[in-house]
């Protein structure tokens, strides 16, 4: 199933590492929430995400609801608990609504439960078989920062919608797409010294590579800093930027997450489109908040990243940020938080040659992050 093989604008082989694996691609994100009927309902009409699948109640689950959304190859499962001892409540209690599974596409689950945990993994669960009238799905799971896991999931013997226990979720409200592919890449906030551990972590039980590096001195403004290290999977499909706080005046965006988040966790999921200008439009008319950045931004933008195909007006308008590398440019823009703690957000980027994150930007970001973090008073 070539569900989420096509991202050539992600790929690149990265020859430091080994693809012991291998990860054929991101195959769900599962987040924790409060409320997944409303936390399903914000992600189609703000983000335009589909309804795909379902399992609760009417479905024979009898402790927990999953709503899965879907647009281009992304799939997000929204989950809540029904019952008071279950154990997803500690995990809201902990750390609000958030990122708890990053699945990863495999051929062989068991042998990515094998090859990680050899390497030093800890398990979340060994490999088990699901079945549906729609075939089996194998299925194992290793331990990762925080209370964050991998669900390594093999489904070359499954048909169904989603996964066995889902029931295609038909709903008659179906707000259109906003454009969003796959996903680009997954950001961690670690603690202090942490960062390193979990590169080594990537490298060596992941088989992951280093790729970039930012410290200090790239990520600072007057404030506040942080380091961070991109750990890539062998074809480029994968990308796991991992940032910790550094030493500034003032608090780091890292650590108000750490602390609204009691820990690290995934800090933000980059959502791929083909075209920003239209998918930014679309998402700011449906209430969705960006950061800002101030107009001067523009001034002399194309001085700094060349001739870009893009007019100037619409992405001032609209905020858009633009960075350039040996390879090409590339536009993104960042959502505020998506709920009340100031935690999770949702990077929006397109791509045109750039395989890079954005370090051009990294200051009138941050500078925009800070100026938030001072209406909230965590600065
Ligand atoms: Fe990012």
């Amino acid at each position: 199933m070539a569900i989420q093989s096509e991202t050539p604008e992600l790929e690149k082989v990265v020859p430091e590492a080994q693809d012991f694996l291998p990860l054929l691609g991101t195959d769900h994100v599962e987040l924790y929430v409060g409320n997944a009927k409303q936390a399903a309902h914000f992600y189609k009409s703000a983000f335009g995400f589909q309804s795909m699948a379902y399992a609760g109640l009417e479905t024979g689950v009898k402790d927990r609801t999953s709503y899965v959304v879907e647009q281009g190859k992304m799939r997000l499962v929204l989950t809540t608990p029904l019952t008071k001892d279950h154990e997803i409540n500690e995990h809201l209690r902990l750390h609000g609504d958030g990122v708890k599974v990053i699945a990863l596409w495999v051929d062989d689950a068991r042998k990515a439960f094998a090859e990680t945990t050899k390497r030093g993994a800890v398990p979340y669960f060994e490999p088990r078989v699901e079945k549906d009238a729609d075939g089996e799905v194998v299925k194992s799971g290793i331990k990762l920062y925080g209370d964050t896991v991998h669900i390594f999931v093999e489904r070359k013997n499954y048909h169904g919608t989603f996964l066995p226990g889902y029931k295609p979720w038909k709903s008659a409200y179906n707000p259109p797409t906003a454009g969003l592919k796959y996903v680009d890449h997954m950001v961690a906030n670690v603690g202090w010294n942490e960062m390193n551990p979990w590169v080594k972590f990537y490298e060596d039980v992941m088989g992951f590579a280093n790729v970039l590096g930012f410290d200090d001195k790239d990520i600072s403004t007057e404030y506040s800093a942080l380091m961070s290290k991109v750990m890539s999977n062998g074809n480029g499909r994968i990308k796991f930027p991992i940032n910790e706080p550094a030493e500034g005046k003032k608090k780091s965006q890292v650590e108000e997450y750490l602390d609204f988040y009691n820990g690290p966790g995934v800090q933000h999921i980059a959502m791929a489109t083909d075209d920003i200008v239209k998918t930014v439009r679309e998402l700011m008319s449906r209430g969705v908040e960006f950061l800002k950045v101030p107009s001067s931004y523009y001034d002399n933008l194309l001085d700094r990243v060349g001739k870009i195909d893009e007019d100037l007006g619409p992405l001032s308008e609209l905020g858009i940020l633009v960075d350039r590398d040996d390879e090409g440019y590339l536009l993104q823009l960042f959502t505020k938080p998506l709920q009340d703690r100031p935690t999770l957000f949702i990077e929006i980027i397109q791509r045109k040659g750039a395989k890079s994150f954005g370090k051009g930007n990294f200051k009138a970001l941050f500078e925009a992050i800070e100026r938030e973090q001072e209406l909230r008073g965590t600065l």
